[in-house]
């Protein structure tokens, strides 16, 4: 198998976990280089559904080594409690399950303080997951962060968690929150986090290992190219770089060994939090609450739901070097009578095709559609691309038009079995 990266090409929730699992039947290592637990990634299996949010998903299947490398950023007690539930329902990590060493942790306080900066800043917040990825990503960039891999030396997780909470502890004590102690809560970590110890390894070399061995890495990407650090609608991002380029930082492998770019997307766009979202529709948004879809897999929001835009989507076929696509929830059009793209926007007086920086220019841009025939029938039960109705392919083709890239994985439904190969 290729070295194939595997990204979200929109605002996140695009329906990668399930992309990633039918894929993961020929990938021998599947590694999560960025993100956190801020993600949800989604699998249906005939064994029930299931829900990751820092394993990767290779995991569900049997044999399938998994790898957190050092781009990810860990909360560990939130890892274990997610290993635990794998292991009630069966699902044998041993030996297969790997953490970077110098993945980066997300302690409580990271939890705190994302909360704190939410609330500080009202009506203007992110709507993040509260999960602590903004502040751990900050401790990683200002330098004082602490690793998995210090986990490993009690007495250096002691001393560097010491050193961290004099300055958390000022900002606590500025707010009037109740102080943390050094003391207890490394005790509390280091206990809960004992099952981990020996997962904990230096993950590049088994990253290096594959790639001379040959064997097929699949890097998973989390969250989507809008939300990026550098590329997405900053400040309404996450905390990591979501684009391709992510991937060789976050797994420790060179960009020339990457032979293949799949950009996940929905056939339609969903954002949840803030931020500007040009094609949002409201009533497509009742639509799909209508019908029961679009909860978040990570916090149950509802997603704000809008129509596909070919500006953003272009940006996000170069950012990424989309060399192909998997299209997502095709089904969810199945029942409208006319379905939009977004050709341009409209912003004082000019159409530009060019997604602006600048989100104050981005949310007084007016999305300029085209309107395209639906297909009225359900493709829930197709089971080959070209039984499709032709209104559906017609749709297809005006995508891989927009993005440059060819569309080779059509999925009409949650099951392994409601996917298509082009
Ligand atoms: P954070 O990553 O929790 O800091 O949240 C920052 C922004 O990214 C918020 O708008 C979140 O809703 C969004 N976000 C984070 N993770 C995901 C995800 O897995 N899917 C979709 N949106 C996400």
């Amino acid at each position: 198998m290729a070295n194939t990266i595997l990204i979200g090409a929109q605002w996140g929730d695009e329906g990668k976990g399930k992309i990633i699992d039918v894929l993961t039947e020929s990938a021998d290592l599947v590694v999560r280089y960025q993100g956190g637990n801020n993600a949800g990634h989604t699998v249906e299996l005939p064994s029930g559904k299931y829900i990751l949010h820092l394993v990767p998903s290779g995991i569900l299947r049997p044999g399938c080594r998994c790898v957190i490398g050092n781009g990810v950023v860990v909360d560990p007690v939130a890892l274990v409690e997610e290993l635990q539930g794998l292991e009630r329902v069966g699902i044998d990590v041993a030996g297969r399950f790997f953490i970077s060493d110098r993945a980066h942790m997300v302690l409580p306080y990271h939890k705190q303080l994302d909360e704190l900066r939410e609330d500080l800043k009202g009506v203007g917040k992110i709507g993040t997951t509260k999960r602590g990825i903004g502040p751990a990503y900050g401790d990683k960039a200002a330098r004082v962060g602490i690793r998995m891999g210090d986990l490993l030396n009690p007495a250096l997780f002691r001393a560097r968690l010491k050193d961290r909470l004099v300055e958390i502890n000022d900002i606590f004590r500025a707010h009037g929150w109740e102080e943390i102690s050094d003391r207890k809560l490394a005790d509390e970590m280091l206990e809960a986090t004992e099952s981990l110890l020996p997962m904990i390894t230096d993950t590049v070399a088994i990253v290096q290992k594959a790639l001379s061995d040959r064997s097929g890495i699949l890097l998973e990407g989390a969250q989507g190219t809008l939300l990026d650090i550098d590329m997405g609608t900053y400040p309404f991002v996450t905390s990591s770089n979501t684009t391709s380029a992510g991937a060789c930082s976050g797994a420790g492998l060179p960009p020339h060994r990457i032979d293949d770019v799949i950009g996940v997307m929905k056939a339609y766009t969903t954002r949840v939090g803030e931020g500007p979202f040009p094609t949002e529709d409201q009533d497509l948004s009742a639509h799909f609450h209508g019908m029961g879809r679009e909860f978040g897999a990570t916090t149950g929001r509802p997603r704000r739901c809008g129509w596909l835009d070919s500006v953003a989507l272009r940006f996000s076929s170069q950012v990424n070097g989309l060399d192909r696509i998997a299209l997502t929830n095709l089904d969810g059009l199945d029942t409208l009578e006319t379905i939009k793209i977004a050709t341009c926007y409209e912003v004082n007086g000019r159409r530009i095709d060019q997604l602006p920086a600048d989100i104050d220019t981005l949310r007084q841009c007016v999305p300029v559609y085209e309107e395209l025939p639906g297909w009225g029938e359900d493709t829930s039960g197709c089971k080959e691309s070209n039984t499709l109705p032709v209104n559906a392919r017609a749709y297809l083709a005006r995508i891989e038009e927009i993005t440059g890239a060819r569309v080779t994985i059509v999925s009409v439904g949650p099951r392994r079995d409601q996917t298509m190969f082009r």
